[in-house]
């Protein structure tokens, strides 16, 4: 959700920030911009509509910058997707320029203050107001221009502003300095050799350093080539603590693939290996987590766990409702995130709050984490991103160590929470009621699955043929029972996403009280049959489709559906309950997939979308 990256120190700025911009196109992609210090003083600020190639197309070749610049690419909030629009916002005086990432809520009201003091305004935007605001503080200090008078204008405005912001700033009377500020909207700070960067995320600065600081909310930094400085809003010199980031930068690399969501699905065998490394306790029949806080006496008290998280996350957490119900028989809800934050919703004082996110920044699960721990709840996260803010600021948590994640749809991430809250469950179930058979059963399970899911993705040709066969149709409709009901969620949510198809995921036999009026020619049926106690009636539900003359596409890991009853069969291996949704997952990922490559859509940036959704 916008995406900046700051870079102050020896070299030539624009093609670090350009490279850094690349990585961080995840974040956003409506348009682009970048302003920088030349040599003589001035400021060159490129900005343009679409991806991070046009703004790179448009700036100047072979001219060498004073090694000071801010970047950003914009995914649209306050104002339409224009060139006027696009970051970096310079004040009217053409002193303070800014990137910004997050919204401000009281713009219109600073606006109109500072319109009346004469200051003019160019665009629609809500950043626009912080360079303007902050130029405008800066002047009326009339003290002269230095890193100690620029850093007191940025406080003395951001105590101004009500909202979220991750901020990189420069001022073209301080060549010396780049400027960053953080509350609400992620910022890290990468300490290289004589020069320093500001970013988003980890995986902007990752080329030039492994060494960064996770900025906390409030903090606001100064930044000369080889030296930094943190300090609160309230003036408060703050310690800073060093991070090592661990991935390593080819892993954000495509390599031989043709899109990243391809790469991701296919590297699942190995994330799902990387999410049990270590976990798995074979001789007792249960798995083990470092990070969790809770003794076992804490867990035998937890009468009820409320999983919170939002899209693909959320539906994890839905089969983990399954899944916890069903091995630790404990009574489990699920929320959306942004939902749980504005409601009151009673919960017992032995609820254990679980909350899922792949990027780990997502504003609403992390507001919806902090108002649960408000409320003295113990809050443990499923989380990808190591040291994101969700994980920083939690009670425990597991990491899932899927590696970094570039398609905006979510694969490997999802089916690694999936292994994760299955793992939990066994954890769960045998610190309380899981026998030690059931519960070796599920541990072999699960260190068995990446062979299988190997298995499954050489499917993918037969799959990517069927893709070819149903591209073209308008609806579709994703049917599971129990476990799949969530799944086929998920591939109703992964085809909407990346091919912009309409399609909607049913419990099975819901289909019956309403959407089985949508059913035609052109609207087929995807339904997940598990070789289980559900498989007679999910037939029933397949027959009710044909009669009405839908196509079946039948997701399965029975051997015995009979070929007349669906247009076709998909079968993946058999395996236990606990790690079957995993496997149902794999083919529609790569249904989705193909329809989407089919259809010619840009697979791993789909319109309108962003990875990481740090606005409310
Ligand atoms: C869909 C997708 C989104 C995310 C959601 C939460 O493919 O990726 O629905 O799952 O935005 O993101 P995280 O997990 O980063 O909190």
């Amino acid at each position: 959700m916008c995406g900046i990256v700051g870079y102050i120190g020896q070299d030539n700025a624009a093609p670090i920030l350009l490279n850094g911009l690349k990585r961080l196109e995840y974040r956003g992609y409506d348009s682009a911009g970048m302003a920088t210090l030349q040599k003589d003083g001035s400021i060159l600020a490129t900005r343009r509509v679409g991806k991070v190639a046009n703004l790179a197309a448009a700036l100047p070749s072979n001219k060498e910058d004073a090694g000071l610049g801010i970047s950003h690419t914009r995914w649209a909030t306050h104002g339409g997707v224009t060139e006027p629009n696009t970051h970096p916002h310079s004040s009217d005086d053409g002193i303070i320029h800014i990137v910004h990432n997050g919204v401000i809520e009281n713009y219109q009201q600073l606006k109109v203050s500072l319109s009346a003091k004469g200051i003019a305004f160019h665009n629609e935007t809500d950043s626009e107001v912080l360079s303007n605001l902050i130029a405008y503080t800066l002047k009326k200090l009339a003290e002269p221009i230095s890193e100690k008078t620029v850093l007191k204008a940025i406080r003395q405005s951001l105590v101004q502003v009500e909202g979220t912001y991750g901020l990189a700033i420069i001022c073209s009377k301080c060549p010396g300095s780049l400027f960053g500020a953080r509350k609400g909207s992620p910022l890290i700070l990468g300490i290289g050799k004589n020069e320093m960067m500001l970013a988003s995320d980890a995986s902007a600065v990752r080329a030039r350093t492994k060494e960064v600081v996770y900025l906390e909310d409030s903090q606001i930094v100064a930044l000369s080539g080889e030296n930094f400085s943190i300090t609160t809003l309230e003036e408060a010199e703050v310690i800073p603590e060093i991070s090592t980031i661990s991935w390593k930068d080819e892993e954000a690399q495509l390599g031989d693939f043709e899109h990243f969501m391809l790469k991701e699905i296919n590297e699942q065998p190995l994330a799902l290996e990387n999410a049990f490394r270590g976990r798995l306790n074979m001789s007792e029949g249960t798995c083990k987590f470092g990070g969790l806080n809770l003794s076992r006496k804490n867990i035998r008290q937890i009468d009820r766990i409320l999983i919170v998280a939002c899209g693909t996350a959320w539906h994890s957490g839905l089969v983990g409702e399954y899944l916890i119900e069903k091995y630790s028989r404990i009574p489990v809800e699920v929320e959306y995130a942004s939902e749980f934050r504005y409601r009151n919703a009673p919960m017992d004082k032995n609820t254990l709050v679980i909350v899922i996110s792949q990027s780990g920044e997502t504003i609403d699960t992390l507001e919806a984490q902090r108002e649960a721990q408000r409320k003295g709840y113990h809050v443990i996260g499923i989380i990808n991103n190591v040291g994101s803010t969700i994980a920083r600021e939690n009670d425990g948590g597991i990491y899932q160590h899927s590696g970094p994640e570039i398609g905006v749809a979510s694969t490997k991430a999802f089916t690694s929470q999936l292994l994760i809250l299955s793992m939990l469950s066994v954890y769960l179930g045998r610190t309380r009621d899981l026998s030690y058979a059931d519960g070796c059963q599920m541990v072999e399970a699960i260190r068995t699955l990446p062979k299988l899911v190997e298995q499954t993705l050489e499917l993918g040709e037969e799959i990517q043929s069927i893709a070819k066969a149903y591209a073209k149709n308008k609806d579709f409709l994703f049917l599971g029972r129990l476990e799949m009901f969530p799944i086929a969620l998920e591939g109703a949510l992964k085809l909407k996403e990346i091919s912009y198809i309409h399609a909607e995921g049913y419990p099975a036999a819901e289909m019956k009280h309403g959407p089985i009026a949508l059913i035609s020619e052109d609207c087929p049926s995807i339904v997940i049959v598990p070789d289980d106690e559900t498989l007679k009636k999910n037939l029933s539900s397949v027959q009710e489709v044909r009669a009405r003359k839908g196509k079946v596409i039948i997701i399965t890991d029975s051997y015995d559906i009979p070929a007349h009853l669906a247009d076709e069969i998909i079968t993946v291996p058999k395996s236990h309950n606990c790690v079957r949704p995993i496997l149902m997952t794999i083919p529609l990922q790569l249904l989705s997939y193909y329809i989407a490559v089919e259809l010619g859509r840009d697979v791993d940036k789909p319109r309108n979308l962003a990875k990481s959704v740090t606005v409310e």
